[in-house]
C-alpha cells in the first residue's frame, strides 16, 4: 500500500488544495512600492496597486481567497483611519472586487489594533483598559464601510464580547445580509503573533499585552464556550488561531460544530519554518506542506496562511 506514489495518492486521506487557502495581504497607505518585512521573509507591505498585482499572481496558482489587513499612514487613539470614508482597507476591498468580481473571495480583518496609536484592539477607557462596548460601536462602523466597498466576509479578530452579534446586526439593518462573518472565535494570547506586529507597525503601549481579552493557552473549555457563543451570534465560519500548536483545539471544534472551521497559521509559525529553512536545518517547502496537511488532518476546512503566496512551489 505504500510502494508507489500512485498507490499512496490513491489512498491518502488528506490533501491540500490551493482553493482551500486564504492569503493574508498587508496593504499600507502612503507607500508607492512594496516594503519587505524583516521578520516575515518573503512577505511584504504592499501599496494598493502592487497588492492587486500580487493577488493576481497568486490567484493564477489557484488560491481564490484573500484576507486584507489595512495599515494606515497615521494612527490615533480611536483608530479613526480604520472606519473613515476613504480608509485603506475599504479602498483595497473595492480594488480587489474590481479586479476579481465573483471569482475570488475578498475578506478583511476587522479590528482596531492596526489603527490605534496605543496598539490595542479597541478604544481605551479612563483607566487605560479596553472599553468593550464603545469598541463594538466602532467595529459596526468598520463593518459597514467594508460592506459598502464590497467585502465578501468580514473577519472580526479583536476578541470583544458580543462582537459577532453586534456586527451581524449592523450589517443586516443596513441591508448587507449577504456579507458573511468569519469569526476569529478562538484566539489564544500567543507569542506567535510577534512578526505580524511588524507587518502592521503595531507596538502595544507601555509594554502591554492582550491577555485581558485573548484566551489563555492553558485552557480548552473556554475555547468551546467562545465558539458556541459566536455561532449563536451568527458566525458563518469559525476560526482557530494559531493553528499548528492548537491541533487538539481544531479537532475538538470540528467535532462540535457543523459550520466550516478555518485555522490561521500565524506569522510566527511561518517565520519559524522559514528561518529554519533559510538556515539549512530543514527543507522549508516540505515542512510547510507537512504543517498544512497536519492542520487539514486536524479538521480545518480552510487555512489562512502566508505560505499561500508560494503554494505552487510547496505542492510541486
Ligand atoms: C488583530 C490580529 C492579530 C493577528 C491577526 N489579527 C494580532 C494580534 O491579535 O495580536 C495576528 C496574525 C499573525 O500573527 O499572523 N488584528
Amino acid at each position: 500500500m505504500r510502494s508507489t506514489v500512485a498507490v499512496r495518492d490513491l489512498v491518502a486521506e488528506v490533501s491540500v488544495a490551493p482553493a482551500e487557502l486564504i492569503l493574508p495581504l498587508f496593504v499600507r497607505e502612503g507607500i508607492d512600492k512594496p516594503i519587505p518585512l524583516s521578520t516575515l521573509p518573503g512577505i511584504f507591505q504592499y501599496d494598493l496597486e502592487s497588492a492587486v498585482k500580487e493577488a493576481r499572481r497568486v490567484f493564477s496558482t489557484g488560491v481564490k481567497s484573500f484576507m486584507i489587513f489595512g495599515v494606515p499612514a497615521e494612527k490615533d487613539s480611536r483608530g479613526s483611519r480604520g472606519y473613515s470614508d476613504d480608509n485603506i482597507t475599504s479602498r483595497s476591498i473595492a480594488a480587489f472586487k474590481d479586479e476579481f468580481g465573483e471569482n475570488a473571495l475578498v475578506m478583511a480583518d476587522l479590528c482596531l489594533d492596526e489603527f490605534t496609536d496605543h496598539g490595542h484592539c479597541g478604544v481605551l477607557d479612563d483607566r487605560g483598559c479596553v472599553d468593550n462596548d464603545a469598541t463594538l460601536e466602532l467595529y459596526g462602523r468598520m463593518a459597514l464601510s467594508q460592506a459598502r466597498a464590497g467585502v465578501d466576509f468580514v473577519g472580526p479578530s479583536g476578541m470583544m464580547d458580543g462582537q459577532v452579534g453586534y456586527i451581524r446586526g449592523a450589517l443586516d439593518s443596513a441591508g448587507f445580509t449577504n456579507v458573511g462573518i468569519l469569526a476569529y472565535s478562538i484566539k489564544y494570547a500567543s507569542g506567535l503573533y510577534g512578526p505580524f506586529r511588524e507587518a502592521v507597525n503595531v507596538s502595544i503601549a507601555n509594554g502591554g499585552d492582550r491577555k485581558g481579552y485573548q484566551q489563555d493557552f492553558r485552557n480548552v473549555s473556554e475555547a468551546i464556550t467562545e465558539v458556541e457563543l459566536d455561532i449563536a451570534e451568527g458566525a458563518d465560519m469559525v476560526m482557530v488561531k494559531p493553528a499548528g500548536m492548537y491541533l487538539d483545539i481544531i479537532r475538538s471544534v470540528r467535532n462540535l460544530v457543523s459550520v466550516p472551521v478555518a485555522a490561521y497559521q500565524v506569522s510566527g509559525e511561518y517565520s519559524m519554518i522559514k528561518a529554519a529553512g533559510v538556515a539549512g536545518y530543514i527543507d522549508e517547502a516540505a515542512i510547510a506542506y507537512e504543517s498544512l496537511v497536519a492542520i487539514k488532518r486536524a479538521g480545518a476546512s480552510s487555512i489562512l496562511t502566508y505560505f499561500a503566496h508560494r503554494i505552487d512551489e510547496i505542492l510541486a
